[in-house]
């Protein structure tokens, strides 16, 4: 059901958000959310204008201001840069971002408040009452025992006052039948009815002015010069003031109205019940949708400046990379829903869903197609068939990207796209290029398989873009396709088969993402030295693979016995067992069966000859955690030194290494 006439136009906006403190995930949250749902529909081709701003008048503003003894004006002039430099940072593509100290708005406001005065939908009268600085609301004695605010529990203060009020009561009946024909004008539904049960109670009128003896800073009502404008009036008119504002502005609103509002749960009142009737009164539609996500907690407490737990985006944004960010909070949480922030979450989401799927998805792939065909450009395949489950994905999977994310389902639009690249790697692994390179009767089909794959890898930067602009133009550079993300499109770009016929892929393999240790800092990084073991006993066996004593290395260890004596824990915990992450895997030169590896473990990085060369492909090793036994002896195989151990299984068809079932840290202790 449509909730109101569908302008060509999409009009979509975030809350402006207050100035009386920096930015923190909270709104970074929902700028994101619209610039994924704002590309998203650039990409279906759709006309779009994307709106964001900072909210610069009101009670809480003013006070910040004055506990650091400033001007409001230039209190605000010093915090807004860090909301618009924010949006910079984050790649957030809004089209528009408006202050409402502003002219146009400034202007737009009075210009509003005068006609709503001139029809009467504004009046004088007189106030008594209970009012919370805080949340700058009246409440009545009943709302009020104890004297504390039932919101926010701080404490109230008597006020007995004229101000000028709106007819909001008026509109209340007709509300309720706009969101009984309308009920997917607010998204979740649980905010509909939450909506319709506040509904059901009588609304009372809306006081829109503060007198300037208590409150100076707010927009002045021309009709009534001792009183400022209610900040959430002056705030909510944001939507329509620019819009509307210079030449053919009238032209420009009817364009683009009614609009999309994405906003926190704690503002749903303001927006699902005073904004509309004060369009109504202004003769406009009410808005086209209204949706409340929920709030983030940090590690399962609210997050606060009092608790000093505020999360702030800025320095996440440069310790990971913005698109990291934009990742992990679009696909955390559910978007109507509450979702919990934590750096443990965080860098598991990088190193599992970026570093091992989609990362080592993209350096294989780019690694495979420079070795196998070094020669020239990479000539995209003709005659190969490409499997169907391949294009199936790509027609029937990858096309609901766009409607899960124009419904706000973000966390199930990425679930989508990575389901998508676990179909790639499996084809990767299913097709093991590595063996068919060794085959020259199998050249075709090699070409056949990394084609498909170069192919998937540029449909994954297409449905990724909305949500990771910078990996996904990282991506198309690498592929040297000449997609520009201000020109891509779902219908053009978006389906199988528009990877370009000849690639020169010369450029070094990008790692995009590089995995984290728990504390955050890179794996790869140099860390601290570990205390040393006060034992370090040489354990019997030789340095590589358990496997390959079987064939090269002198001398091998004993042979296993099916079962081998008990040792007790003293003895096991002599043998130094670490995770490791390989960094570099070569052929050691003459030898069919060793690889020469670089393994960090933790405290160093270590070069480990490894006999697996006969199941493993260099480049499929590379970004893999391993098992290593770190104080085997050195031992010299094939001419070069191994400084360890890589723990395999013998297999039926050779070997398989030891991964772990979850992100391990090189050096983590092994229990
Ligand atoms: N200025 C008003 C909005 C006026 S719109 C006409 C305002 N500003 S705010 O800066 O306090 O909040 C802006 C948004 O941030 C709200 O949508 C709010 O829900 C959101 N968030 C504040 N804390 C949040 C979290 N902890 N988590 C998610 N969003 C949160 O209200």
């Amino acid at each position: 059901m449509k909730t109101s006439p569908t302008p060509e136009w999409f009009y979509l906006t975030t809350p402006i958000y207050y100035v009386n403190d920096i930015p923190h995930i909270g709104h970074a949250y929902t700028t994101i959310a619209c610039d994924v749902v704002a590309r998203t529909r650039r990409m279906e081709g759709k006309p779009v204008f994307f709106l964001t701003g900072t909210d610069e008048h009101g009670q809480k503003v003013w006070q910040s201001a004055q506990r650091l003894n400033l001007s409001p004006q230039v209190y605000v002039d010093r915090i807004m840069p860090r909301f618009r430099d924010l949006w910079k940072t984050l790649w957030i593509s809004n089209d528009d971002f408006v202050r409402t100290t502003e002219r146009r708005h400034v202007e737009g406001v009075q210009s509003t408040l005068t006609a709503l005065w001139e029809k009467g939908e504004i009046y004088e009268g007189p106030y008594e009452g209970w009012y919370c600085t805080h949340d700058e609301r009246f409440w009545t004695e009943k709302d009020v025992p104890g004297g504390v605010c039932p919101d926010c529990g701080r404490p109230v203060e008597h006020v007995s006052e004229t101000n000028y009020f709106f007819r909001m009561s008026r509109y209340q009946e007709w509300l309720i039948d706009w969101y009984r024909s309308h009920p997917e004008a607010i998204r979740p539904e649980s905010r509909y009815n939450e909506i319709m049960g506040f509904l059901e109670k009588p609304l009372g009128d809306l006081c829109i002015s503060r007198p300037v003896s208590r409150m100076p800073w707010g927009i002045p009502i021309p009709f009534a010069k001792e009183y400022v404008t209610y900040v959430w009036f002056d705030a909510l008119l944001n939507y329509i003031t620019v819009p509307r504002s210079g030449p053919g502005g009238e032209e420009r609103l009817n364009l683009l109205w009614p609009g999309n509002h994405v906003i926190g749960k704690d503002i749903l009142t303001t927006h699902a019940v005073y904004w509309p009737t004060i369009l109504k009164a202004l003769d406009l539609l009410p808005p086209s949708l209204i949706f409340a996500h929920g709030w983030w907690t940090v590690d399962g407490e609210k997050m606060s400046k009092s608790r000093g737990n505020a999360v702030d985006p800025v320095v996440y944004a440069e310790k990971f990379g913005p698109d990291i960010l934009r990742y992990f909070l679009m696909r955390e949480g559910q978007f109507g829903h509450d979702a919990d922030f934590s750096d443990a979450a965080l860098i598991q989401r990088i190193n599992a869903d970026l570093a091992n799927d989609l990362g080592n998805l993209v350096s294989r792939v780019v690694a495979m197609v420079q070795r196998y065909f070094p020669d020239g450009p990479f000539r995209k395949s003709q005659g190969h068939r490409t499997p169907p489950e391949l294009t199936q994905a790509a027609e029937t999977e990858l096309s609901e990207i766009p409607k899960l994310t124009a419904r706000f389902e973000f966390h199930k639009a990425l679930s989508v796209l990575w389901n998508f690249i676990g179909l790639l790697n499996r084809y990767v692994d299913s097709k093991a290029p590595w063996v068919m390179a060794k085959d020259p009767s199998k050249t075709e089909e090699l070409n056949g398989v990394l084609s498909d794959l170069l192919e998937g890898i540029r449909l994954t930067s297409v449905y990724l873009a909305p949500f990771m602009p910078q990996t996904a133009i990282r991506i198309f550079d690498t592929l040297k396709t000449d997609e520009a993300l201000s020109s891509l499109s779902y219908a053009r770009d978006g389906v199988w088969g528009g990877l370009p016929e000849s690639l020169t892929l010369d450029d070094p393999v990008v790692s995009l993402f590089e995995k984290r240790n728990p504390d955050g800092s890179l794996q790869k990084e140099a860390r601290p030295e570990k205390p040393e073991k006060k034992e370090r006993i040489p354990v019997k066996g030789t340095p590589g693979t358990a496997s390959e004593a079987m064939d090269e290395a002198p001398p091998g260890p004993e042979a296993v016995p099916p079962g081998k004596p008990p040792i007790d824990i003293e003895t096991f915990q002599k043998i130094d067992l670490t995770p490791g992450t390989i960094l570099e895997a070569a052929p050691v030169p003459k030898s069919k069966k060793l690889l020469r590896l670089t393994v960090d473990i933790g405290r160093e990085k270590r070069t480990i000859v490894a006999g697996i060369a006969g199941s493993y492909e260099p480049e499929q090793l590379v970004g893999k955690t391993v098992l290593i036994l770190a104080n085997l002896k050195p031992a010299k195989l094939m001419g070069v030194e191994s400084q360890g151990m890589l723990l395999a299984a013998q297999t039926g068809e050779g070997v398989s290494v030891i991964v772990f079932d979850r992100p391990a840290s090189p050096g983590a202790e092994i229990r």
